[in-house]
């Protein structure tokens, strides 16, 4: 039996502009999703855009009784920015009053509320005036920030500033997959400085108030990266990759400096971004109580192929390869490899003083997922169980080696909304059904779930 942790964290985690729905009534103003699909619907899988997801704006109750029922003790979501201050200062009452009901009903469930302040979902009016693109986004976000703690605190306590940044930083200005969709490494390296900036200064206002029993952290996608081989090449490969899209964040936010191997390769390329004076001391003043790292796959590297042909990009440090042999999850694509979990664990105790974190997402998207309906209509999937237990072993072992681990979350409860994909992959332990008012049925795993948590372990 792998027993976990007393009070370990079990859950689940979504975001607002995937679940809540709701998406232009009671005030909410549009964000870069709604604006995008309504001028490229055809970008969307099946053209569904972020309209209705699964309706937990007006369904949060029944949502909530569903937690419960499978003995969840904790659960992450978002406020949504746009929804909360539609035009960025003045405060949508009925948005204060939806989420003070929707993190009230989740705490007297005995759900501990884990809320989130940025997913993805940049408010238009903002990203009319450049987005992270300009420094004003920095304030705009910490007054956003200051705010969702003042009319949230007294029932939240656990705080985390961004999901994901090194993805809207990727998708939306080194591919395309996320608005603005831009290609430009120089622009993609400033609009993660800004995010960094904003993320800095909505731990100093959490500070400035206070919040008793507050604390505050970050969510970050950590896809370690590992070397084809030992050779110099492939090594410094992996150190460029690890130092672009993991250490650049988690250096500051937990350590309160930069990688020295980040400033020189930026500098060295031209790349550097424009900081203010007063930067350099707040983030070396406000570092993160906890850590949420998402882990879904590892990163296989090796030296670099291309050489700055025909702009610079990170390819230009290191190369993706597919490691000969490698166990793959055949419904979406992706590497399966539990025992980087463990190698994050052991990174957090080694590199970063063994700092309080939880696991905020794992999980197993799997597309046309009714293939594995029963005769009832429930999901039988036993991969993503296997799935889950496999990497919950290697956490296991990373608590058991002294790694600070407080919590489990999977992505994600109830299937949901996923960007350009749509309803594609499915995550979720409860089947959503977007056609029949988003009815929720159970599958296989939610069981299992159910019970894993009954004893704290398998
Ligand atoms: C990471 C993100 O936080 C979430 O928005 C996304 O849908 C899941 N992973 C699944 O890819």
């Amino acid at each position: 039996m792998k027993q976990f942790p007393k009070n370990f964290l079990w859950g689940a985690a979504t975001s607002a502009p995937q679940s809540e729905g709701a998406a232009l009534i009671d005030g909410k103003s549009a964000t870069t999703w709604d604006k995008w699909f309504e001028m490229e619907p055809e970008r969307f899988n099946s053209n569904q855009g972020p309209q209705v997801t699964s309706d937990v704006y007006h369904q949060y109750k029944d949502e909530v009784k569903r937690m419960k029922a499978i003995n969840m003790n904790s659960y992450r979501t978002s406020i949504s920015w746009a929804r909360l201050l539609p035009d960025g200062k003045n405060l949508n009452e009925k948005a204060v009053k939806f989420y003070r009901d929707y993190f009230t009903e989740l705490k007297e469930n005995g759900v501990e509320p884990i809320i989130n302040l940025f997913h993805f979902d940049m408010p238009w009016w903002l990203m009319e005036r450049g987005g992270w693109e300009v420094r004003e986004a920095v304030e705009a976000f910490a007054f956003y920030a200051k705010t969702a703690f003042e009319q949230f605190g007294d029932i939240v306590k656990k705080w985390s500033t961004f999901n994901e940044p090194m993805v809207h930083i990727e998708c939306g200005y080194l591919g395309d997959a996320h608005y603005p969709r831009k290609n430009d490494f120089k622009l993609a390296v400033q609009v993660g400085y800004h995010t960094l900036m904003a993320h800095t200064r909505a731990v100093e206002e959490f500070r400035k108030l206070a919040i008793k029993n507050g604390e505050i952290g970050i969510i970050l996608n950590v896809s370690p990266a590992y070397a084809r081989s030992e050779s110099k090449e492939d090594v410094e490969a992996k150190e460029c990759a690890d130092s672009l899209y993991i250490f650049s964040f988690l250096d500051p936010v937990a350590l309160g400096k930069f990688p020295e191997k980040l400033v020189s390769l930026l500098k060295e390329n031209n790349l550097l971004p424009q900081m203010e004076e007063r930067d350099k001391q707040l983030i070396a003043e406000n570092t993160v109580d906890f850590l949420g790292m998402n882990y879904y796959q590892p990163f296989r590297v090796k030296a670099p192929v291309q050489t700055h042909t025909p702009a610079i990009r990170p390819n230009d440090f290191f190369s993706g390869y597919d490691m000969p042999g490698k166990r793959m999850n055949e419904y979406r694509g992706w590497e399966i490899y539990p025992e980087a979990l463990y190698d994050v664990a052991m990174m957090m105790k080694n590199k970063y003083h063994n700092i309080p974190w939880y696991v905020s997402e794992n999980g197993m998207g799997v597309a046309e997922e009714e293939r594995f309906a029963d005769e009832n209509g429930e999901i039988q999937d036993d991969y993503r169980i296997d799935f889950m237990k496999e990497h919950l072993e290697q956490l296991h072992k990373g608590i058991q080696d002294g790694s600070n681990c407080f919590g489990y979350h999977t992505w994600t409860f109830a299937d949901c909304w996923s960007w350009l994909n749509g309803y594609r992959n499915r995550y979720g332990f409860y089947r959503v059904d977007i056609e029949n008012d988003c009815k929720r049925t159970i599958k296989k795993s939610g069981h299992w779930y159910k019970k894993l948590i009954e004893k704290n372990g398998f």
